[in-house]
């Protein structure tokens, strides 16, 4: 048991970005690869977890025949697949990068070119992990915030305003860190405000100091 701490318990978990569809051969998406949640979710199996992983389109497959995968497109998808497994999990982390407005209108043909300019009417997206975090009872919910300034002072916010038991900064003003990269620098937040900071690591030992924190203080 000692290497699988997570035995017994049922970890969910999003990754990856969202794309909002503008018509039928364009979207609106991010630079997220997919890599910290799919490295979460192999971490998370590898430690006894049963664990479900509710993907936005990444070009990874998952290493670990054992984990439940979800494929959705949208943040409206990624949001009810989130909500249909939530009742179940003990925790839960959103490392996905989530669309926070999509196309008002999603045009059924393809966008003819016409003028010089075009206008493109946003609408604000449902916030998955703020929605989980008003309805939890034994959850865990651990977020992630992607910062570019004023790192610390804006993901202290989001814990709060989210209602987030705990919450992983990254800041792309890190070398080696957030997007794209198999690397990432993180530092860990718990709601008592409690600062973990770590180096930069390969996102799979970032997947597994994460585990280790949220570990600790479940058994606390
Ligand atoms: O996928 P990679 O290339 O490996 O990159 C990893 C990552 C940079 C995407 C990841 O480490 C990360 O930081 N994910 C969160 C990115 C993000 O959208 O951060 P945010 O600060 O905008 O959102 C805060 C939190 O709310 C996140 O847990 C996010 O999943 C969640 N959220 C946001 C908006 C929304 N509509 N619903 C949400 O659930």
């Amino acid at each position: 048991r000692a290497g699988r701490p997570f035995e017994g318990k049922r970890i969910m978990i999003t990754a990856g970005p969202t794309y909002e569809a503008i018509d039928p051969v364009r979207y609106i998406g991010n630079h997220s690869s997919g890599k910290m949640g799919y490295a979460l979710a192999e971490a998370a199996a590898a430690m006894g977890a049963e664990v479900t992983l509710i993907s936005g389109p990444t070009a990874l497959e998952c290493s670990d025949p054992e984990v439940r995968v979800i494929r959705v497109t949208s943040a409206a998808e990624m949001h009810a697949e989130a909500h249909r497994f939530f009742p179940e999990a003990d925790i839960v982390i959103g490392a996905a990068a989530v669309a926070d407005y999509r196309p008002e209108n999603q045009a059924t043909e393809k966008i003819k070119k016409s003028g010089d300019s075009i206008t493109l009417s946003l609408v604000k997206n449902p916030d998955i992990i703020a929605s989980l975090g008003k309805l939890k009872k034994q959850q865990y919910l651990v977020g992630f915030a992607l910062e570019t300034e004023k790192e610390l002072e804006y993901a202290r916010k989001k814990l709060h305003e989210k209602h987030l038991d705990a919450i992983v900064l990254n800041s792309l003003r890190d070398p080696g860190a957030g997007f794209g990269s198999s690397t990432n620098k993180v530092t860990f937040i718990d709601k008592n405000l409690e600062i973990t900071p770590f180096e930069l690591k390969t996102k799979a030992e970032v997947a597994r100091d994460i585990l280790h924190e949220i570990h600790k203080r479940l058994e606390n």
